[in-house]
């Protein structure tokens, strides 16, 4: 059954009243929600204005409303199921099951000496010991800090170390794509922190700890994410307002209902795998279906042929996703019955006119709304999402989630009011977040009452859905003995959305011969620091970069004319103009670098 809210995502004119309503009285919109939690001590109210707290005296406990209720009263019902590398390899978890690894793995995490507010690592894939692992954490009052299995050693050292972790969750290796990924090898041996690998213990038998309770204060996880600086910034997010705020988004703008079958294909080394993966749909008692292969191994048809086969009724996907799949023959999708389908979902980037037509037409055969979802690891979950009906216009983020006010000032867009889902603290920078206004960084325009989203404004670049900054791919070209400086800007990608293009200076004028080398050199730097998703799609060497009188690098500049943009703005501040010629016949023909295999 559905209730005001649910049916109000649903409908323009109802919208815009509870909208209203919920702006007006947060404090009853949030508290019908909170309704929903199984509280151990009530909340006095949703937010307190004088402690700036959400959830003021509540206690509750985030595993225990995601796993530990569902597994008295439902236990038989599964709540993970998990497809591997091949046809045919699958896993269900029931919610019984799920609550035993949870306990065994918390027990694990106590028996090494993990208490409250510890920082517990997650290296792992996309399996259901990688969700039980972060479950554990919120049982015992860990903080989890997942790190994508894709990112490098660097990468997962620079993680652990700046959030001062005490342990590490791994497992030794995993197959995607049809390939062996040696997981447990990529943790650096000098880090001093307990690396525990699943693959390798005994489980403890007979001990059970207790739930160690949160309250509104405590928190549930760090994620790291690219900011505009040079390195990775640290989010910390709470655990009872988060979940509450993952919760009544995932309920209100998918519009759920008791026997959906879910299906989201993130990773959980992203929000959308904390937020839309795991906590909001085992909140509510779904099954969660996850997929740890390639969409396009062994054939391009894995994700239609899990959704026939699991009759999967929600979808959430990204547009880089759909790009790739939109590319294969029609065949590949015709073959399957995806009529199970009632809600399509997309998230990470803007969606284009033509995949988002597919994703209409093809898989939703015309039948199921696109919420094209925006958010970002700051925010915790939704913020703007269409409302769920088919008369939506593509490419439109829509409106903003009840509760929250959006407004766009010079051209970005930013949110007005606290809301419980928003970011407590960064803790790499030792910054705790300004409530009273959150700049997203984001560029917004209003289409009649629906806002448009119209990427980043900052330095921060979407490859694929996955965010990273321009100056952490600069960092590390910069660390190459050759290279003087360097320039990384964003420049658009049929496929990718957008892709990295560096402008390389270097100490040297190599030998022709020797450019390649340096190409090389720069692909495996960035893949080094970083991991193996970021690398520089085009690399051109020049001479010099446009700079301003005080030596500042001026990059819109250079993202316009690595973009090819016909007309570039009188720029007065630019003192070496001269160059600007140079890089404009530079970028025709840089050198491009889709994968290292063309490089070795
Ligand atoms: C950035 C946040 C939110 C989970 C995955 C990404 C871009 C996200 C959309 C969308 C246009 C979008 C924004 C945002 N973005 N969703 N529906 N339409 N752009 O989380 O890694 O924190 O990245 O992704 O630029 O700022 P993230």
């Amino acid at each position: 059954m559905l209730f005001e809210h649910e049916i109000a995502w649903e409908n323009d004119r109802v919208y815009e009243e509870v909208y209203r309503n919920s702006i007006d009285f947060p404090n009853e919109f949030w508290m019908q929600y909170a309704q929903d939690i199984e509280w151990k001590r009530i909340p006095n109210l949703a937010y307190d204005n004088e402690k700036k707290e959400w959830l003021s005296g509540g206690i509750s406990n985030v595993c225990y409303n995601c796993v530990d209720r569902h597994a008295d009263k439902i236990p038989e019902k599964a709540a993970i199921i998990w497809y591997g590398d091949e046809y045919g390899e699958r896993r269900e978890i029931s919610y019984a099951k799920l609550q035993k690894m949870v306990i065994q793995i918390s027990s694990i995490l106590k028996g090494r000496g993990i208490k409250k507010n510890d920082v517990v690592g997650i290296y792992m894939p996309m399996i259901p010991e990688a969700i039980a692992s972060m479950l554990a954490c919120a049982r015992i009052g860990a903080i989890h800090l997942v790190v994508f299995a894709g990112f490098s050693p660097e990468a997962l050292k620079y993680r652990l170390t700046t959030s001062n972790a005490k342990a590490l969750l791994t497992i030794n290796s995993f197959r995607r794509g049809g390939k062996e990924i040696e997981l447990a090898k990529n943790i650096p041996n000098e880090l001093g922190i307990d690396i525990i690998n699943l693959d390798n213990i005994q489980y403890h038998k007979n001990v059970i700890p207790d739930i160690d309770w949160q309250n509104s204060d405590d928190d549930l996880f760090i994620l790291y994410t690219s900011g505009s600086s040079g390195k990775p910034k640290g989010v910390l997010h709470s655990a009872l307002p988060y979940m509450l705020y993952v919760a009544t988004t995932f309920k209100v703008i998918f519009g759920i209902q008791p026997d959906d079958v879910y299906f989201c294909t993130s990773d959980i080394g992203w929000i959308t795998g904390h937020s839309y993966i795991t906590y909001a749909p085992l909140f509510h008692g779904l099954t969660t279906v996850i997929f740890s292969g390639s969409p396009t191994y062994p054939e391009a048809d894995r994700y239609w042929q899990i959704i026939e086969q699991e009759k999967v009724s929600i979808f959430y996907t990204a547009p880089t996703a759909i790009r790739s799949l939109q590319m294969f023959n029609k065949k590949i999708i015709k073959k399957h019955d995806l009529s199970s389908l009632r809600v399509l979902g997309t998230v990470g980037e803007p969606i284009n006119k033509s995949a988002w037509k597919w994703y209409f037409e093809t898989v939703g055969n015309k039948k199921c709304p696109i919420m094209d979802t925006w958010w970002q690891t700051e925010t915790g979950g939704i913020i703007l999402a269409p409302l769920r009906n088919i008369n939506q216009k593509p490419g439109i983020a829509g409106k903003p989630f009840f509760g929250i006010e959006t407004d766009i000032i010079e051209g970005e867009l930013v949110i007005k009011n606290e809301f419980p889902g928003l970011y407590k603290a960064i803790v790499s920078e030792c910054a705790t977040a300004d409530n009273a206004l959150y700049k997203t960084g984001d560029g917004a325009v209003y289409e009649g009452s629906d806002i448009k989203i119209k990427g980043r404004m900052d330095d921060v670049i979407n490859i694929s859905g996955h965010r990273l900054g321009t100056a952490e791919f600069e960092c590390a070209i910069n660390k190459i003995s050759e290279v003087q400086e360097s320039a990384v800007v964003a420049v658009s990608d049929d496929l990718k959305g957008q892709t990295a293009f560096a402008f390389v200076v270097l100490t040297v004028t190599p030998e022709r011969d020797d450019f390649a080398q340096i190409v090389k050199k720069i692909v495996s730097s960035t893949r080094n620091s970083i991991g193996s998703i970021a690398k520089p799609d085009y690399i051109s060497f020049v001479p010099d970069l446009p700079k301003t009188r005080s030596g500042k690098i001026v990059r819109k500049l250079l993202r316009d004319i690595a973009n090819g943009a016909e007309n570039l703005p009188e720029l007065h501040s630019v003192i070496n103009s001269e160059v600007i010629d140079v890089l404009k016949v530079s970028v025709k023909n840089p050198i491009f670098c889709p994968d290292m295999c063309k490089l070795k």
